[in-house]
């Protein structure tokens, strides 16, 4: 299989677009979200499926989505459905879609059974094979449980993906409200939960990616749980109201004290490293030591900043001799 090419994509806002609205995939369009993922699953009635297949096919091919990364959520392995969402829209639409996502993932098996559709797919229809990416959402206990062969299970994965609200109700979470803490519980109720997928998702490489805040209207709540995920490491969030997607795309870019600086390390490292900076493995930067572990931090910090098109404020000076 070839290597898929599209793994770096910033994926800070994912826009979820029910798949039967026109209106709202004509509208999705023109929003700066970085990812939008037009939704077969839970979004699209049971009687809506079969024409949301084709509506989406046909705004995938005839849309202008302006360098968006284009997923399509499909229906999970444990109903009917997912077989002919798959066929219809990689048939369909292949060329100009980046993902599926795969909702409800159990375990390894399940990404694998989607792998190889896609590869017979692409062959059939001499799309380059491989091209099309994975994104598998953890949406239950046993999904979580397995969740390091998951994000194992195939080279097109590109993200894990929580999904609180089917998580809360699969380990029977004492509340109805999505992404907000259960009341009653002194602690934050989701840390293991997105740990747990953070490191699946770094071992193998891959982006972790928060799900939806359902309370559309509490911009300001959507920062605080945004901005928990991000601290930690997480790379985006999915979005469902134009309000969320600029929330979203700051949160998860660094801030510009914070890219600046990380440029800094870079040059200086590189600089004091060089033999013309006399060859050091740590030096400082102003007051703060530097060395490799500095390097490696920065260099995450700068390719988010890279990523999200900012620009820097400051230049490295080597100091004189
Ligand atoms: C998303 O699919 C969720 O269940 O939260
Ligand atoms: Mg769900």
């Amino acid at each position: 299989m070839s290597t898929p090419v599209n793994r770096l994509r910033p994926r800070r806002s994912c826009l979820a677009v029910p798949g039967s609205n026109p209106r709202f995939l004509e509208k999705a369009q023109g929003l700066p979200a970085d990812q939008v993922f037009l939704d077969l699953e839970d979004a699209c009635a049971p009687l809506a499926k079969e024409g949301a297949r084709h509506t989406i096919v046909d705004v995938l091919n005839n849309g202008d989505w302006n360098g968006k990364t284009r997923v399509v959520r499909v229906n999970d392995w444990t109903t009917h459905w997912t077989y002919r969402d798959v066929v219809t829209v990689v048939e369909g639409a292949g060329p100009n879609l980046d993902c599926i996502m795969l909702p409800k993932v159990q375990d390894a098996t399940q990404v694998k059974a989607l792998d190889l559709l896609l590869t017979q797919i692409e062959k059939t229809m001499g799309f380059e094979v491989g091209r099309i990416g994975i994104e598998a959402q953890i949406e239950n206990a046993k999904g979580l449980v397995n969740v390091d062969e998951i994000a194992a299970a195939s080279d097109r994965l590109e993200t894990i993906i929580f999904g609180p609200a089917d998580f809360m109700a699969s380990i029977n979470m004492k509340s109805l409200v999505v992404g907000e803490q259960p009341p009653g519980y002194p602690a934050d109720a989701y840390h293991y939960i997105l740990m747990r997928i953070l490191m699946a998702a770094r071992q193998h490489d891959l982006q972790a990616i928060d799900g939806p805040y359902l309370q559309i209207k509490n911009v300001e709540g959507y920062r605080e749980v945004a901005g928990r995920s991000a601290a930690l490491g997480f790379d985006g969030k999915w979005v469902l109201h134009p309000g969320q997607v600029e929330a979203a795309n700051e949160i998860y870019s660094p801030s510009q004290d914070d890219y600046d600086h990380a440029e800094l390390i870079l040059d200086a490292y590189a600089f004091h490293t060089s033999e013309a900076g006399g060859r050091k493995g740590s030096a400082m930067l102003g007051d703060e030591m530097i060395d490799e572990a500095s390097r490696k931090m920065a260099l995450v910090v700068a390719g988010k900043g890279r990523a999200a098109g900012m620009t820097r404020t400051s230049k490295f000076e080597a100091p004189e001799a």
